[in-house]
C-alpha cells in the first residue's frame, strides 16, 4: 500500500499520470526542444536543485537529468550509493527525510521497487522513479513523444514489444492503458511480463480503446506494427542469469527479415545500452527505420518538462 501524500506530485510508474498530464507534459515537451534548439533556453528551475540516486549505472539517464537541471538554471547532485550512508545501510525512509530537507526534488534509480515507494512515501519533495526492477517510466515517456515527433498521436496505433518481459514492457503496458494503442508483447516462456499487471492494464486499455496481448511469436507481434521495441536481454542485476537467458532469447533477435513483416514505415526503438547481435540485429538498429538517437535525445527534453511539472512551475 503506498501511503504517499496526496499533496506532492511524485513519477513512480504511469499511474502518477494522466492521459492529460502525459499530453500536457508533451507540449511543454516540443517547446523546450524547440527553446533549447533555438539557444533560447529559460531559467524555471533556478535555485533548485536535484539529488540523484544511483544504485546501478548510467548514461543516459545521469546526463538528461544532469544537464536538464543545468540548462534549466537549476543543478543535480549525482550521488551514487557506494559514496552515501545508503549503501551503507541507512534507511531509505531516513534518507529521504534528510535528503528532502536539502533538495527540491529526488530521482532514484534501484532494484526493487518497494525502495522508489519507501523513498517517495517519506520525502516531502516529489520523487521520479529513474528505473527500478519494474518499472522506466522516463525512458517510455520518451518513446511515446519521439514516436508521435516521428508519426502523429499514438492512439489506435500498433506497438509490439519483442523478448523480455521487464520493466521497459511494464511501462509500456502501463502506457498502452493509459493512451489506448494496441501492445503485442512477444516473449519467451517464462519471461512474459507479471501476470497481476497485465490483468490491470489489460482492463484499463479496455476502456481507453487500447489492448494489450502477449504472443510467444515475435512473427505474430510484428504483422502490421507500426513500432517495433526491444531491450537487452539481461538486464542490470541479471548478469548471472545471462548464458540462460541468451539460450531463451535465441529466437528473439529484432533483425531485417523480421523487420520486414511490420509495416513497411514502421519504426524501430531500443531504450539503450545495446547488444548488437543479440537482441538486436546492427543492421536494423543503424538501419533507417531506427530512431534510437532521437528517442535518447528526448530523454532530456521530456525530462525537463516532468521536472518543472513536478515541482510545480507553471508555464503558460
Ligand atoms: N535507457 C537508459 O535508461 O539508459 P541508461 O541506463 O544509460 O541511463
Ligand atoms: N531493462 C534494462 C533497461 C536499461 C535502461 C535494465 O533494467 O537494465
Amino acid at each position: 500500500m503506498n501511503a504517499r501524500s496526496s499533496t506532492k506530485r511524485d513519477l513512480l510508474t504511469f499511474d502518477d499520470l494522466t492521459a492529460q498530464e502525459i499530453r500536457h507534459l508533451f507540449q511543454r515537451t516540443t517547446q523546450l526542444k524547440r527553446n533549447r534548439a533555438a539557444g533560447r533556453d529559460v531559467a524555471t528551475l533556478q535555485g533548485r536543485t536535484l539529488g540523484m540516486i544511483f544504485e546501478k549505472p548510467s548514461t543516459r539517464t545521469r546526463v538528461s537529468f544532469e544537464t536538464g537541471m543545468f540548462q534549466l538554471g537549476g543543478q543535480a547532485l549525482f550521488l551514487s550509493s557506494q559514496d552515501i550512508q545508503l549503501g551503507r545501510g541507512e534507511e531509505v525512509s531516513d534518507s529521504a527525510r534528510v535528503l528532502s530537507r536539502f533538495v527540491d526534488i529526488i530521482m532514484v534509480r534501484t532494484f526493487a521497487h518497494k525502495k522508489v515507494e519507501t523513498m517517495a512515501e517519506y520525502a516531502t519533495v516529489p520523487v521520479i522513479n529513474g528505473l527500478s526492477d519494474d518499472f522506466h517510466p522516463c525512458q517510455v515517456l520518451a518513446d511515446l513523444f519521439t514516436y508521435e515527433e516521428h508519426r502523429g498521436p499514438i492512439g489506435g496505433h500498433k506497438v509490439a514489444w519483442i523478448g523480455d518481459g521487464n520493466n521497459m514492457a511494464n511501462s509500456w503496458m502501463q502506457a498502452a492503458a493509459k493512451l489506448g494503442f494496441d501492445l503485442v508483447l512477444a516473449c519467451p516462456a517464462n519471461y512474459e511480463p507479471d501476470a497481476k499487471l497485465l490483468g490491470h492494464t489489460q482492463l484499463e486499455a479496455a476502456s481507453t480503446g487500447g489492448s494489450i496481448t502477449v504472443v510467444r511469436a515475435p512473427a505474430e507481434a510484428v504483422a502490421h506494427a507500426d513500432l517495433v521495441c526491444t531491450d537487452t536481454w539481461t538486464s542490470m542485476g541479471q548478469e548471472a542469469e545471462r548464458q540462460r537467458r541468451l539460450r531463451a532469447f535465441a529466437d528473439y533477435c529484432v533483425d531485417e527479415a523480421l523487420m520486414r513483416q511490420a509495416k513497411d514505415e514502421a519504426l524501430f526503438m531500443h531504450c539503450l545500452p545495446a547488444h548488437r547481435g543479440e537482441e538486436v540485429s546492427a543492421g536494423v538498429l543503424d538501419g533507417p527505420q531506427s530512431v534510437i538517437w532521437d528517442e535518447a535525445e528526448n530523454r532530456l527534453h521530456i525530462q525537463k518538462a516532468v521536472l518543472e511539472w513536478l515541482m510545480g512551475v507553471d508555464i503558460h
